[in-house]
């Protein structure tokens, strides 16, 4: 079904508001997504939250349902935590690593999961190996492939990075890990929401994204993806009473689902405003909400292409919604400060974040335009008519 583009922003008040081209910052919520969050802080205030929480059940439980859903798992194998770093330390640091084991990335590494990373290798004694990109730029398979050894512990790989639109071939470097018997951490933040993502066409054990990016959902949502089978089912590195019960005063057990990565406290306003939001994708359906998305960046490269001292950056065989770009002579922050001015959204990658990836490219920070299905054609036009030096 196509999607009903003007029904769509007439249900997000902020398309009102700005040319809103930051979405892999944060998507505009729609309205129904923030009644729910305001409805519910509204009942906690009128009637206790506890209450509030125990009378909502079946929309905080449906958030489990939505998620499952939507990337092929059981609602027992998705935990709902606060963020999408804490996600995926969650699953990372559930992991032993001993001197001498080998973990593998690449260079779209998150720079988050790269600290952690680095701190687990200096405590642990293991070693980190960073796979270099193809030609195309996306990580290369056959490096991978003889990366993997047989101390290879861990395959961690960021399936879209935070700073272009390349999407790595995540289900190609899942079935490289299955076929080693090595755990598979996918860091899907940028990609959830934005393009079909399904755990078992991938193949990982663990997968970690937040609510708020392409799935349009609250700030301080996100869920881990952990698989029920043998090699999503490590130990959390820290427990609380949600995670685990204590069963006697010397004995406690944790959980068997994946609802022991999660904490006792949380924002169940906003849990349920997540749901809703990915209620919303489902009901929109997300190869609809993929092939715009994909159509508009793609218009959007090939308008920055034709201009001139105007370069994109983008990498890979297959790009998605995010757009990155330079224009000579003008510094990247300055692009986005100037759009900002005119109500245009953006945001700025730096090489801060981009260690593996910028530095060997010589770039230093790029402005990063990233669409969603409720952009159109006008406000691509609006960002590139407004940008300096034309
Ligand atoms: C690729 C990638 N991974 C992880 C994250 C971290 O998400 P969060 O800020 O929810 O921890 C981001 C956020 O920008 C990201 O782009």
């Amino acid at each position: 079904m196509a999607l009903d583009l003007d029904a769509l922003r007439a249900d997000t008040p902020g398309c009102a508001e700005v040319v809103h081209l930051n979405n892999a910052g944060a998507g505009l919520a729609c309205t129904p997504v923030v009644d729910a969050v305001v409805e519910h802080l509204r009942r906690e205030a009128r009637i206790g939250a506890y209450e509030a929480a125990e009378e909502a059940e079946d929309a905080i439980e449906g958030a489990y349902a939505a998620v499952a859903a939507l990337i092929g798992a059981r609602p027992s194998e998705i935990a709902l935590v606060e963020n999408a770093t804490r996600a995926w330390d969650m699953a990372f640091y559930s992991l032993a690593f001993e001197p001498g084991d080998r973990i593998i990335t690449s260079t779209a590494e998150y720079a988050s999961n790269a600290i952690a990373l680095l701190q687990v290798c200096q405590r642990s004694g293991a070693v980190i190996d960073v796979v270099r990109d193809d030609d195309s730029g996306q990580v290369s398979l056959d490096e991978l492939e003889a990366a993997i050894g047989p101390r290879t512990r861990l395959i961690a790989l960021t399936h879209v990075p935070s700073q272009g639109g390349l999407v790595n071939p995540a289900a190609e470097v899942g079935a490289l890990a299955k076929a080693a018997g090595v755990p598979f951490l996918l860091d899907a933040s940028q990609s959830v929401g934005q393009l079909r993502v399904d755990v078992d066409v991938i193949g990982c054990d663990y997968l970690a994204a937040p609510g708020r990016k392409y799935l349009r959902g609250p700030r301080g949502t996100a869920f881990l993806y952990a698989r029920s089978d043998a090699a999503g089912r490590s130990e959390p590195p820290f427990l609380d009473l949600r995670a685990a019960s204590w069963t006697a005063p010397g004995r406690y057990e944790v959980r068997t689902d994946a609802r022991r990565f999660e904490s006792w406290e949380t924002s169940y306003a906003a849990r349920i405003g997540f749901g809703v939001a990915v209620d919303y994708l489902l009901a929109l359906g997300i190869d609809e909400v993929e092939a715009r998305i994909t159509e508009l960046a793609a218009g959007l490269r090939a308008r920055l292409e034709a201009r001139p001292r105007t370069h994109v950056h983008d990498k890979g065989e297959r790009r998605c919604g995010i757009v990155t770009f330079t224009v000579d002579g003008h510094a990247a922050r300055d692009v986005a400060a100037s759009l900002r001015a005119q109500r245009i959204n953006v945001s700025v990658s730096g090489a801060d974040v981009a260690r593996h990836d910028f530095g060997k490219r010589g770039l230093d920070e790029v402005v990063r335009a990233s669409v969603h299905y409720y952009n159109t054609d006008e406000e691509i036009d609006r960002l590139v008519d407004a940008l300096p030096g034309a």
